[in-house]
């Protein structure tokens, strides 16, 4: 017997190749149980990072958030503005699409801490004179006076959003009173930030380049719009939001280069940078149209961009080579980029398939997509007959068009899974070599780069902001506007909401199952429930992944979500590369589906 021990790429080359509908029936399968099983990690992998209680987070105050736990080379044990202000992000979108237990709780400790790290004086100055655009402190809320790229002006209005976002459910509860005392204050001081800052140089998101950079003016002209929205409903007004927010918009326009986004005005590299669909992910509107202002994903100019940025990886990484174009690689932050060799990122990679789910989901909620000369390279990569035109959702182009562009979104997720460890950690990048896990580990934006992107291909998406409100002025003008500005002083008290554990109504169940195999045989679990298949042996049974099987730990595992406190009976299969199907003996396994607050259950199983 020849047990497959060879990596899937010398297998392919040793072994005669399987046909091509059970490689691509295979990898659908194992993607599906991957991100399913990889969900619970993540979210409890950012968790981890959180102060008091995260356990990779020893000594950081309540509500702050260690970007790594890494303390040597490089040494990211310390809190960044806009690493927190996107993990923040993601877990009030998380609460607010699940209601995840105690994760609101969590969210009033990150407000607190950020009413009082504004106060913090720092290099950059004080909360009212420039202070808010330093980019990282300690975790015990004081300074850092070391030499590093500051002022970075992307923080004031990340951290906005992120208070903005939870500030809406506030009021959508009843609670206006809360967002009046408390988040208001804290937000007002980053717009203003904004309002007088934004027509300044900034170090960009990667703390290397002082110009301007896409990235920062995008997430600024979000701030303003909402923060301008939130203002209103709770009788307060942000005139200088309303006076800038056309020049950053006018401003933000002149990164095209008609072609693709040049991410910063200085710097003399390409331009090519994930900080743009970075950009295009945070600034995603569920509600938006498809029109380039705000460069949303869906958007020509966004397409075209992600077309060329992602190429610019295809030769530089060995891990790439011999993928084809129109199916995802392997992505990095800029291909100039030497930092720690200078490889992959599991976040930009995950940030690459997000925007082709948000895209898919705008589409759909349209009825409609638009191929212009500007995005047929894109599209015709992905589906070789795409012609300039307009594809209504009635359609089968339409179908087919939605259809490849999933299918490519899924290929950027399962690079991911790929150069993911069994254990299911994500460090920052990954070699682009041997794809194995590089720089800082259990890096806490990776993790919820993989919550964003995984609710992104689940349509669960998040708040409209008010892009489709954006009107372009005629022309452009450089400007800025200052105050109003003063130390927010009201907190929520804290014990004042218990994590509550309810328990979820349907359970994620790993069913692990150690079975010897050899290659082109494939695994799967089958049952009574309709989830298992209805004892299915064929498309309806559920597919095994063999992505942590080793020669010693010979383990396939599947996924199911299933309703909690149901009695399942159930088997696995073995399935032959030529069909051949092999039960289990014995009599038909039996399981209760726990009830419980996590919604995550395991079960250890082997062959029979
Ligand atoms: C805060 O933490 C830093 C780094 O660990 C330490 O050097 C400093 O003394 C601490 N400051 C206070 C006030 O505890
Ligand atoms: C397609 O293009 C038309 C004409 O420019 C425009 O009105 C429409 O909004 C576009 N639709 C999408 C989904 O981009
Ligand atoms: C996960 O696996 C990686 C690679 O094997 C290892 O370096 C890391 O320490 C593991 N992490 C945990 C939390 O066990
Ligand atoms: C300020 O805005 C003007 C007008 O858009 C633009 O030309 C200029 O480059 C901007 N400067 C910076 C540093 O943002
Ligand atoms: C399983 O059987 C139930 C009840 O007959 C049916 O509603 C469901 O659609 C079936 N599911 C599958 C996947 O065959
Ligand atoms: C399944 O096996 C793993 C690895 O040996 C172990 O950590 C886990 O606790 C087991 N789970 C159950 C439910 O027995």
């Amino acid at each position: 017997m020849q047990v497959s021990t060879c990596l899937f790429a010398l297998c392919s080359a040793v072994l005669a190749a399987p046909r091509q509908e059970n490689l691509l029936r295979r990898a659908t399968g194992s993607l599906t149980s991957w991100l399913a099983a990889e969900s619970p990690i993540a979210l409890q992998g950012v968790l981890n990072n959180i102060g008091p209680n995260g356990v990779d987070a020893p000594g950081a105050d309540s509500g702050m958030v260690v970007a790594s736990p890494d303390q040597v080379n490089p040494d990211y044990f310390y809190s960044w503005t806009r690493d927190s202000a996107l993990t923040f992000k993601c877990l009030t979108d998380q609460f607010l699409a699940y209601g995840t237990s105690g994760l609101e709780a969590q969210i009033r400790d990150y407000v607190n801490a950020q009413a009082a790290v504004q106060t913090i004086e720092n290099p950059s100055g004080g909360l009212c004179t420039g202070g808010l655009g330093e980019p990282k402190f300690y975790l015990n809320q004081t300074a850092f006076f070391g030499p590093w790229g500051r002022p970075q002006r992307d923080g004031p209005a990340l951290r906005a959003t992120a208070l903005i976002a939870y500030a809406r459910y506030l009021i959508s509860q009843g609670e206006s009173s809360s967002v009046s005392s408390i988040i208001w204050p804290i937000v007002q001081n980053d717009l203003s930030y904004v309002t007088q800052y934004w027509n300044d140089t900034t170090f960009d998101l990667w703390e290397e380049i002082d110009s301007s950079s896409f990235w920062t003016t995008a997430v600024q002209y979000r701030a303003l719009i909402e923060g301008n929205t939130l203002a209103g409903q709770i009788g307060e007004s942000c005139s200088n939001c309303v006076s800038q927010a056309p020049n950053v918009l006018c401003f933000l326009q002149s990164y095209w280069n008609g072609e693709y986004i040049v991410a910063n005005t200085g710097g003399g590299r390409s331009g090519k940078d994930s900080n743009t669909i970075l950009a295009s992910i945070h600034v995603f509107d569920p509600d938006a149209s498809c029109d380039d202002n705000t460069f949303q994903p869906c958007s020509d100019k966004m397409l075209a961009n992600h077309k060329v940025l992602t190429d610019s990886f295809r030769s530089i990484y060995s891990i790439n080579s011999g993928i084809s174009e129109g199916s995802g690689v392997a992505v990095g932050r800029y291909p100039e980029d030497t930092y720690q060799g200078g490889n992959p990122w599991y976040l930009c990679t995950m940030a690459a398939a997000e925007l082709l789910y948000d895209a898919v989901y705008q589409w759909k909620r349209i009825g409609s997509l638009n191929v212009t000369s500007t995005s047929l390279a894109f599209f015709q990569a992905i589906y070789p007959s795409a012609a300039v035109g307009t594809y209504s959702s009635s359609s089968s182009t339409f179908d087919s068009i939605i259809d490849a562009v999933m299918t490519y979104g899924d290929s950027y997720m399962s690079i991911a899974e790929k150069y993911t460890p069994s254990n299911g950690s994500l460090s920052e990048q990954f070699s682009k070599t041997t794809g194995s896990p590089l720089s800082a580990y259990d890096l806490t934006w990776s993790f919820a780069a993989f919550l964003t992107a995984y609710n992104a291909r689940a349509a669960a998406m998040p708040a409209s902001w008010g892009a489709a409100s954006a009107s372009l002025p005629s022309s452009c003008s450089g400007s800025s506007a200052s105050g109003p500005c003063s130390t927010a002083t009201a907190t929520f008290t804290s014990g004042t909401l218990t994590p509550t554990c309810s328990a979820q109504p349907s359970t994620t169940v790993i069913f692990n199952e150690l079975v010897t195999t050899t290659y082109g045989t494939n695994i799967y679990l089958t049952g009574d429930n309709s989830e298992l298949g209805n004892w299915s042996t064929g498309s309806e049974a559920v597919p095994c992944s063999a992505s942590a099987y080793t020669s010693t730990n010979p383990l396939w595992y599947c996924v199911a979500t299933l309703p909690a406190g149901t009695d399942i009976q159930y088997k696995f299969i073995q399935v032959a590369s030529d069909g051949t199907v092999t039960w289990e003996s014995g009599s038909n396994r039996e399981y209760t589906v726990p009830s419980n607050c996590a919604g995550v259950a395991e079960v250890n199983d082997s062959w029979q």
